[in-house]
């Protein structure tokens, strides 16, 4: 067993920016991915762009520079790089003479399921598209909230614990199901599919549950199928007919994963008042202090595997341990070909007092979230 926070994940698939709506034209942000910095900006006729977020200058970040049309001015002496990232203006530089041939690094940018990607290490070909969520974006057949948010843990922690529903005694005062039965696997080389099913009683959570659903409201107890994916890189989970989940990941740190969640509820008509009415009821009630537990739970998790990176860990849930086993199998295909992995991930550092007022640096608004301070319990996150 070694330490699951040494390890990384192929940067040759897409990777999520941002939200596409907190880019606006004319505006640059700053995207982390494996410890590594990326300008991303929106030039002013709206196409996207993802550059090495240093100037070929004096390595100066770019994205706290202005866009001027579809270039990135550079804020220390105004060099202009143009979308693939060339050299294109030296705001000094004589007319009648030629510009030095310099550019920094461009990366491949698309945009889909209401989000910018990108692929951090560019091939040839590029890998397969982004999920596309359309199919429950556009039906007017479902409605749908999103639950973006950064976690203080390794990106690894944070899959394990969406492909891993035996953790609901974290949350059982929130969970919305008193029963689980785990009835399958399947696993290859790029995906880990695991089949539950739940069992929703007549608890609060539950109750909200079950009137999103649509269940019967008589029965005394409501199953419902539950299947988790692990497509590398990303997750997803569908319950019944009725909820879809899409979990989309931005590795940053060892200690840090930016994680973008779309919740899908399917509203037939007839219904879609009435599961709007509870919608917001679920989402604060449930879902939100539900992933309040996650991220406090995914720092001590971090603290376990940083303070003991040798010592066994013993998964009884096979869905858990397939999903551990392909993360680390692509990172070891992709370090086997690309060299040692040194240098890509900063050193371990357990969270310490100063790290609680740490401040969480540039990011999109609705992703701001403290880390889970280790001096409170779930519930006095909740
Ligand atoms: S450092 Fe960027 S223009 Fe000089
Ligand atoms: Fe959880």
């Amino acid at each position: 067993m070694s330490n699951l926070c040494d390890v990384g994940v192929d940067p040759r698939c897409w990777y999520p920016a941002c939200r596409t709506d907190e880019l606006r034209p004319g505006q640059a942000i700053e995207v982390r991915f494996l410890g590594r910095s990326y300008v991303v900006f929106r030039d002013r006729a709206g196409a996207a762009h993802c550059l090495d977020n240093a100037c070929a200058h004096r390595r100066v970040a770019l994205h706290e520079g202005e866009v001027r049309d579809c270039r990135i001015v550079c804020p220390y002496h105004g060099w202009e790089f143009g979308p693939d990232g060339a050299l294109e203006r030296i705001p000094y530089w004589e007319e009648d003479e030629e510009l030095p041939r310099l550019r920094v690094r461009g990366f491949p940018v698309t945009e889909r399921s209401g989000l910018v990607w990108f692929v951090p290490e560019p091939v040839d070909p590029l890998p397969p598209p982004p999920p596309d969520t359309s199919a429950w974006d556009d039906g007017g057949e479902w409605f749908s909230f999103r639950q973006d948010r950064v976690f203080h843990n390794h990106y690894g922690i944070g899959l394990i614990n969406g492909m891993d529903y035996t953790h609901f005694h974290l949350h059982r005062k929130y969970q919305p199901w008193s029963r689980l039965r785990l009835l399958g696997l399947t696993a290859d080389d790029g995906r880990v599919s695991g089949s539950y099913e739940v069992t929703s009683g007549r608890g609060r959570a539950e109750r909200v549950l079950r009137l999103l659903l649509g269940a019967d409201r008589a029965a005394p107890t409501v199953s419902h199928p539950l299947e988790v994916h692990y497509d590398y890189p990303h997750h997803q989970a569908v319950l019944g007919d009725g909820m879809v989940v899409w979990v989309f990941f931005r590795p940053e740190e060892r200690d840090r994963v930016t994680v973008y969640i779309t919740l899908y509820i399917r509203a037939r008509r007839g219904t879609r008042r009435l599961r709007q009415v509870a919608e917001p009821f679920f989402r604060r009630l449930v879902l939100a202090r539900i992933q309040e537990q996650d991220a406090w739970i995914g720092v001590r998790e971090q603290v376990a595997w940083e303070s003991r990176p040798d010592e066994p860990r013993c998964e009884l849930n096979p869905v858990s341990a397939a999903a551990e086993r392909l993360l680390r199998a692509r990172w070891q295909s992709y370090a086997r070909q690309a060299g040692p992995p040194a240098g890509r991930w900063p050193a371990a550092r357990l969270p310490g007092p100063d790290r609680r007022t740490a401040s969480l640096g540039v990011e999109p608004a609705s992703l701001g979230a403290e880390p889970a301070s280790l001096g409170a319990g779930p519930d006095e996150n909740a």
